[in-house]
């Protein structure tokens, strides 16, 4: 009889070994080393190869473009997180929160491609389910063909012989191998199900979208692994209280990682956000200290937000920095900034900032503004409804250059801004619009001339 062996795989990298360790020698994370029963992983996966085909190198002058054919998605937003489309063949995963919207913006895009056969499986909902959020979204597609199942055989099997056009699998922690030992969801499962699927649909070059749940950390449970074996990997993002979803991408062979798709969730359904400056602007209170808006860069696209400070007297010894939407280090590096190099003491406050519409800026052009915000609420000075600011601060209290000014003036006057302050070596070579474009040097000259 085989003798049964147990192995440790850690559920952050994938890293195997004989023995159980509290911290991971492949990533450096604790308790992640799970125990799971060893199969013939390797030869599960090798037996479902598809595609026998021999492999030659071919002169690159040679290989025709029509290979990378892709499909409209019927979102501009979502073709332009893909890079113009989903490339046949390629196998994209979709990330997010439980009940942020992925199921539902599948069941939309099958309303869109309606010239085109779907096959659309799922492990987490019956077919009653599954018609009644269809007819809830209003889709009607006779080329869309539902299936509940999760095991990984019968749906390649199925693949096979119907040979869809696109297939998307929700989701890939129901799926199972039954060679496989471990429940579904761990991650030997979730790899060598991703790894069959991907052979099947690659040999007959279908596009497969694979969602995937995220775990506490916000990657996708099982994870760092799949990253590595898909083409694309998108995620859903937004604060559940709100109507704002953000789709974005991580990782894209086929395109940039830097555009981001906004969409709203409605009662009839998800709907694409064309202006998210205005969407992220709208309801901005008038006339009150502690808020200032900046534009950030994702991607091509030029995006207003609103930044929100609140400085108050410190109860306690130790005082409070939160912020929501931005870096916590790079908030307190600010402070830093603006305690040593502007002279606006903030160690006995309590310092909170907030992007309002459940928005997150990762771009260094948001730090003047967050500065401006704290500055405002502390002296309790309000800064002009009109004005936007953006910049990178640095280490000396300078305000440096960011890239794409003129772009970002431009949405700003589209707008209605007609104050903008701007890096002062970013102001030589600018079209100002016919508005009051300030550039600046520092911290207080920028305080100055954003106040009315
Ligand atoms: P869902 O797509 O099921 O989430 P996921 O598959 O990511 O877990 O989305 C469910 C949420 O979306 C649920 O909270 C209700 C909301 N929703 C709407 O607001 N409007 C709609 O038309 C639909 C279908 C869902
Ligand atoms: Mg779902």
């Amino acid at each position: 009889m085989a003798k049964i062996k147990s192995v440790y795989i850690c559920s952050e990298c994938g890293y195997e070994s004989p023995k159980w360790f509290g911290k991971c020698p492949g990533c450096g994370e604790w308790n992640t080393m799970n125990e799971e029963i060893k199969n013939t992983v390797k030869s599960v996966s090798a037996s479902k190869t598809i595609n026998t085909k021999h492999s030659f190198p071919k002169n690159i002058t040679e290989i025709s473009m029509e290979d990378e054919v892709r499909f409209d998605t019927g979102f501009c937003e979502l073709n332009r997180v893909l890079g113009g489309g989903i490339v046949k063949g390629s196998l994209i995963l979709l990330g997010g929160d439980p009940g942020i919207g992925k199921s539902t913006i599948l069941m939309q895009i099958c309303h869109k491609l309606t010239d085109i056969k779907i096959l659309y499986v799922s492990g987490e909902e019956s077919l009653r389910q599954l018609k009644l959020r269809a007819n809830r979204l209003g889709v009607n597609n006779d080329n869309l063909l539902l299936m509940t199942e999760t095991d990984v055989e019968i749906i390649t099997e199925q693949i096979n012989s119907i040979k869809p056009d696109l297939v998307m699998i929700d989701s890939i922690q129901t799926m199972t191998l039954s060679e496989l030992t471990s429940s579904a969801g761990s991650i030997t499962q979730v790899r060598e199900c991703t790894n069959v699927i991907m052979r099947s649909a690659k040999g007959l070059d279908i596009p497969v979208i694979v969602v995937g749940h995220v775990n506490k950390e916000g990657s996708i449970a099982g994870p760092k692994v799949l990253e590595h074996i898909v083409d694309t990997v998108l995620y859903f993002e937004g604060d559940k209280q709100m109507s704002c979803r953000i789709l974005r991408a991580v990782k894209n062979r086929y395109g940039s990682t830097n555009e981001i798709g906004v969409f709203e969730m409605t009662d009839k359904g998800l709907t694409e956000v064309e202006n998210p400056s205005q969407m992220l602007l709208s309801g901005r209170p008038t006339n009150v200290s502690g808020t200032c808006v900046t534009c950030s860069l994702e991607g091509t696209r030029p995006i207003l937000a609103e930044v929100q400070g609140l400085v108050t007297q410190s109860g306690y010894g130790n005082p409070r920095r939160m912020c929501t939407g931005f870096d916590y280090n790079r908030l307190a590096l600010l402070i830093a900034v603006l305690e040593k190099r502007a002279g606006y003491y903030l160690s006995n406050y309590d310092a909170y900032v907030n992007i309002v519409g459940g928005f997150r800026i990762d771009e260094r052009a948001a730090d003047l503004a967050i500065c401006m915000a704290l500055i405002s609420s502390l002296k309790d000075v309000k800064i002009s409804d009109y004005a936007i600011a953006f910049g990178e601060i640095g280490l000396a209290g300078e305000i440096r250059s960011v890239s794409q000014v003129q772009q970002r003036i431009n949405e700003a006057v589209r707008l209605g801004f007609t104050k903008i302050v701007i890096p002062y070596h970013n102001a030589k070579s600018i079209d100002n619009q016919g508005v009051d474009v300030i550039g600046v040097k520092n911290i207080r000259q920028a305080f100055e001339v954003l106040i009315d």
